[in-house]
């Protein structure tokens, strides 16, 4: 049996103005029906661990909004981070609150804000994960990619372990530069680190002791406290001490190298939901290629109108009506005191806006 955490943290920049960081985008509709990611990734993880044995690391604000969407989930399950301190320590505190209860424990980890199209063959997948975890492995979930994305991590396939489905990784590279990735994508060897890892917690907290003694001592001693009425004591003294470092960085890539990370390749129609260009491939298109959010067609939507349009992105969310008339490829997000336009090719910039906003203050 699987401890299934999702991290729920991010504030999703690239999907302004949609989300925010009050509203950050695993708490939003996003896949064309009522769910929120967040309640789809629950959905998705429902066959591999009971409620009892599943978790949230979130920020502080929004930790009611889980408790909202997530009714099942009982509350002790909530791990509240009082600030991100990005992935690493979100996974750290987890793998040690478990440890607490199970300290041999499996547990994976899972993205709050990723589309998988078939959950059972997600759910194959990690179930193959599970048996590499419990010989000690850190595994991954390895997608074959189909483009030279910088914004991933790449695994490099070694040998099959004892012919099976797993397969060593010699190398894992976070966020490669451009034309690294494309040697990558050309090499045949390579898949795209899914961002989900499945390992027992003692091996996980082992690697952290190892890589990582700072921010593995200051979890050890949050998680000694967790639960008691010092909780709250400690946690506002060490947090925000700890390194702001992501797990692919601080773990991964050197476990690697030390040969103790392993992968299963998926296959299970994976996106990673970070921009609107992204979110646009995966939603359904009419025949000029036109998606609405929250529509199947564009038909389907009285709130908005295109004419001599295609290839367009258009997110209603303020109650008026949108029209475009005669332009093409364009993302229209349309929120009650937003609007955002931009090329659908320059949807990973749509950060860089962001920044400039957090600039004027
Ligand atoms: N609770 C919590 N607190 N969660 C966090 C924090 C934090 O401070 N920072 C990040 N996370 C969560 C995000 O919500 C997401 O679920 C996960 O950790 C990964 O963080 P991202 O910031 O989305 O990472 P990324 O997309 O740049 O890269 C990761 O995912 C890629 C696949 O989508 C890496 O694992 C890459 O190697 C991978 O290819
Ligand atoms: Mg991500």
């Amino acid at each position: 049996m699987l401890y299934a955490v999702i991290l729920a943290g991010g504030t999703g920049t690239r999907l302004w103005p949609l989300s925010r960081a009050g509203h950050p985008k695993f708490l939003h509709p996003l896949t064309g029906t009522e769910a929120s990611l967040l309640q789809v990734t629950a959905e998705r993880l429902a066959p591999l661990a009971e409620p009892e044995r599943s978790m949230v690391v979130t920020g502080v604000a929004h930790a009611a909004a889980v408790a909202r969407q997530l009714p099942t989930l009982p509350e002790q399950n909530i791990l509240v981070e009082p600030s991100p301190r990005d992935s690493c320590a979100a996974v750290a505190l987890a793998a040690a609150v478990i440890a607490r209860r199970d300290p041999a424990g499996v547990m994976g980890s899972f993205a709050a804000d990723h589309l998988v199209v078939q959950p059972d063959r997600f759910a194959d997948t990690i179930r193959a994960a599970v048996l590499g975890a419990e010989r000690g492995l850190l595994m991954t979930v390895g997608i074959r990619p189909s483009r030279p994305e910088t914004g991933y991590g790449y695994l490099e396939c070694g040998e099959p372990l004892d012919g099976g489905p797993l397969r060593r990784v010699a190398e894992f590279k976070e966020k490669p530069v451009a034309a690294v990735a494309e040697t990558y994508v050309v090499s045949g060897r390579h898949l795209w680190n899914a961002g989900m890892f499945v390992w027992r917690v003692d091996a996980f907290l082992a690697e952290l002791a190892r890589q990582q003694p700072e921010l593995h001592d200051g979890i050890m001693s949050i998680a000694g406290a967790w639960g008691t009425d010092r909780q709250d004591e400690v946690l506002g003294a060490v947090w925000p001490t700890l390194p702001k470092i992501s797990v692919d960085y601080a773990v991964m890539e050197g476990a690697a190298a030390a040969g103790k990370v392993a992968t299963v390749s998926g296959d299970f129609g994976w996106t990673d939901v970070g921009d609107f260009h992204t979110l646009g491939d995966v939603l359904p298109a009419d025949d000029s290629r036109n998606v609405v959010l929250g529509a199947d067609t564009v038909a389907e939507k009285p709130g908005v109108l295109l004419r001599d349009s295609t290839g367009m992105i258009v997110v209603p969310r303020s109650g008026r009506l949108v029209a475009a008339l005669g332009v093409h490829d364009l993302i229209v997000v349309d929120t009650e005191d937003a609007v955002l336009v931009c090329p659908r090719d320059r949807a990973q910039d749509v950060k860089k806006l962001v920044d400039d906003l957090k600039d004027r203050g």
